[in-house]
């Protein structure tokens, strides 16, 4: 049964051009040195206190391998032990207990499974499955964060959207970094399609 407290949020950084990282994965980009005197500081207490409220994570293979690849050199794992859904469909490493594989209907897994089960599920890439979460009706906030950068190609935000998605911008915050949040709520209905559930 769908959890109707359950709230379903995309999270990514972005060029102010929109694209999440450059055509080859590259992120080099992320790491601007702008100043914006009239910004907020990012307390890192807030962080973590933040952090402690999504309770699981999203994600597509291609950005699952990227984390891998940051991790293998010793740049961390960015999602603690919060369970981790994959979504492939292809055999891949396992490298934590928290990680979980997933391939199959999308909607019935987030509606039925991951809404009964968690309050705050955050998807957090990349741009083709934050696109099939919203072509599938399945989120309801879209926080964005564009960085001081215009990279002028690479990976959208949202690949290959093939509808109007209404939104409402419910907040919006600019950091002394340069980084400005924005917030929208998803306006609009959940759908879910009628395929059966398959997790491994
Ligand atoms: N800037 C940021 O905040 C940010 C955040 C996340 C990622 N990234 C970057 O974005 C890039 C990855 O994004 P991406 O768009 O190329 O790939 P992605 O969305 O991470 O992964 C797409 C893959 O997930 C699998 N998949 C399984 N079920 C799916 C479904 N229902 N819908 C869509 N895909 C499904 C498919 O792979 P299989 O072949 O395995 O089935 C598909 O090819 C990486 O370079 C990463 O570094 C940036």
């Amino acid at each position: 049964m769908e959890n109707t407290n359950s709230r379903v949020t995309i999270h990514m950084v972005a060029s102010l051009d929109g694209f999440i990282a450059r055509k080859d994965g590259g992120v080099d980009w992320l790491e601007t040195s702008d100043e914006f005197a009239d910004g907020d500081t990012m307390d890192p207490e807030f962080v973590a206190a933040f952090l402690k409220t999504i309770d699981c994570y999203v994600m597509g293979s291609r950005t699952y391998e990227t984390a891998l690849r940051f991790e293998s050199r010793g740049l961390g794992w960015a999602y603690g032990d919060k369970p981790t859904f994959v979504l492939t469909s292809r055999e891949l490493p396992r490298v934590r207990e928290s990680v979980e594989f997933y391939s199959g209907d999308l909607a019935q897994f987030v509606n039925r499974r991951l809404r009964s089960m968690f309050r705050s599920i955050w998807f957090v890439g990349g741009g083709a499955v934050s696109a099939e979460c919203l072509r599938l009706g399945l989120a309801d906030e879209v926080r964005y964060s564009i960085m001081p950068v215009l990279i002028g190609d690479g990976i959208q935000f949202f690949e290959k959207l093939d509808r109007d998605v209404a939104l409402h911008l419910s907040e919006v915050k600019a950091y002394k970094t340069g980084m400005v949040e924005l917030c929208y709520e998803v306006l609009g209905k959940r759908s879910e399609s009628p395929h059966a559930t398959e997790a491994r």
